[in-house]
């Protein structure tokens, strides 16, 4: 059966977060050099952007909690094994629902990747900054650490964008949209009755 509802999805700020951390990513991988004080300054702003939208899951409204991250291991054992089934249940990525009592809903792969992706990012500039600093200035496993880092950063967000036009195109067509838009989407879901 197919019902019909908004949702209420990603706030501003976790939209603008989202977007800058993707730019600036961009940016310290492909533009600015390693060397360069632009590199060092776009790695701090994708650090704080990382820490403003952790503290915004914990004060922000219900639809930015971080406690909708959290997913029993049977949910994501289940949810592997239905990755080519339809309708999905529970659903692949996170439509924010209106109660942070329905934390239940969550998707587990969606949630791992956004842990793991906010965890990356913030070791890769942790090990920039640590190259900087007097204690570890020019020590190469250092180097090699950031770079590392970066690259298994790089690989984990083309399976991010793969995930998010696979679940775009096959099973939540407002996906891309609430996080570029709206704060609310229409959604279609399959329900069970
Ligand atoms: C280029 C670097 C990118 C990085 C570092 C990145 C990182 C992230 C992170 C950390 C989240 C969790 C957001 C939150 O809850 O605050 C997220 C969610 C999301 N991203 Fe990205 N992203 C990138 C690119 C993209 C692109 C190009 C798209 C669109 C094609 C996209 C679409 C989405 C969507 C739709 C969500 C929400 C998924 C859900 O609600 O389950 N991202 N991304
Ligand atoms: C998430 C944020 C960051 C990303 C994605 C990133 C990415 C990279 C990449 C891909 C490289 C190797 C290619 C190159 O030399 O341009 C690199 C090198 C470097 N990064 Fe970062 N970086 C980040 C944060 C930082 C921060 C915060 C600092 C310092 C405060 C920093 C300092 C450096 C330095 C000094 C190098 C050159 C290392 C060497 O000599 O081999 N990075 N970074």
């Amino acid at each position: 059966m197919l019902d019909t509802k908004t949702t209420p999805t990603h706030d501003l700020f976790v939209r603008l977060c989202h977007w800058f951390i993707a730019l600036l990513f961009v940016a310290a991988f492909f533009i600015v050099d390693g060397g360069d004080l632009s590199h060092e300054l776009v790695g701090y702003a994708i650090a704080a952007l990382v820490l403003f939208r952790l503290l915004w899951g914990l004060l922000g409204p219900p639809s930015a909690r971080l406690s909708l991250l959290v997913f029993k291991l049977k949910d994501l054992r289940s949810q592997l094994s239905r990755l080519y089934t339809k309708p999905l249940a529970p659903r692949l990525a996170h439509t924010r629902p209106a109660q942070a009592n329905q934390a239940h809903d969550t998707s587990a792969l969606a949630s791992l990747m956004k842990l793991n992706l906010w965890l990356l990012l913030l070791l890769c500039a942790l090990s920039g900054w640590a190259q900087e600093t007097e204690r570890f200035w020019g020590e190469a496993w250092l180097q090699k650490s950031h770079e590392l880092l970066a690259e298994t950063l790089f690989a984990f967000i083309a399976v991010h964008i793969t995930a998010v036009l696979f679940i775009q195109f096959k099973h939540q067509p407002t996906l891309i949209a609430s996080m570029l838009f709206s704060n609310k989407v229409k959604e279609t879901r399959h329900t069970e009755k």
